[in-house]
């Protein structure tokens, strides 16, 4: 079986890595994941079982929930043991409490573990998240590490809740999105840092185009370097 790319997208939220890492992922015809959608699911199991002082209980909930991401019309739906889930994920409340599940180093190892698990043989792989070129794929072939202004990053997720009918206040997501980036980059365990051979892209001034068209580039190199052969 040909050789096949693993290809990691991180970064702060808001930085455009889902929408960029989608169309990479459909480009490619690579399996897609998002580790975002994971770290909520067990946020969502802390809140729902009341066990968000607990973290032994959450770590616990991390290694025997059995997650399962499918990608379906654009969107990542979410089941846990079974149950679909995903329509929890992207409260406000959720928001709130996300950083705090997934600084907990248990958590992250059981998560880590999964995502690592999830590359089959002889498949492509595009894997956005914080810690995929640092932790979960070292050796990725490809790594992006996307920032963009947090004006930006706060106009950007209000027009994301406004196109789904919620008002959310700009200062309000301003003041979430700048919590989680202190928590998740100053976490001990895999903080959000760029990996040493990953190429930065600054998404403030630019399309969603360009940054795809960026990022591509950067694929086919690796592709070429490596011999690989790739869609598009
Ligand atoms: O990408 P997102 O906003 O859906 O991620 C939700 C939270 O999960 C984010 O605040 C940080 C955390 N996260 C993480 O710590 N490591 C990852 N690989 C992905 C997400």
């Amino acid at each position: 079986m040909s050789k096949k790319l693993i290809v990691a997208i991180d970064g702060p939220s808001g930085s455009g890595k889902s929408t960029s890492a989608k169309i990479i992922a459909q480009k490619l015809g690579y399996l897609y994941i998002d580790t975002g959608a994971m770290y909520r699911a067990i946020t969502f199991l802390a809140i729902k079982d009341d066990i968000m002082d607990h973290p032994k209980a959450i770590v616990k909930a991390a290694e025997e929930s059995d997650i399962k991401l499918k990608y379906l019309n654009g969107a990542t739906q979410v089941f846990v043991n079974g149950d679909d889930i995903t329509e929890y994920l992207r409260t406000h409340e959720l928001n709130e409490k996300v950083s705090m599940v997934s600084q907990i180093a248990g958590v992250r190892k059981a998560l880590v573990k999964k995502q690592q698990m999830m590359k089959l043989e002889g498949e492509g792989i595009v894997m956005e998240g914080r810690d995929i070129g640092t932790v979960v794929f070292p050796d990725a072939d490809v790594k992006i590490f996307l920032t963009a202004g947090l004006d930006e990053r706060a106009s950007r997720r209000a027009k994301e809740y406004e196109k789904k009918g919620k008002g959310v206040p700009v200062h309000k997501i301003k003041s979430n999105l700048s919590m989680r980036d202190a928590i998740d980059s100053t976490r001990d365990a895999n903080p959000l840092i760029k990996a040493d051979d990953a190429i930065e892209v600054d998404s403030s001034k630019i399309s969603i185009e360009q940054q795809v068209e960026i990022i591509f580039q950067q694929v086919k190199k690796a592709a070429k370097s490596k011999g690989i052969k790739i869609l598009s």
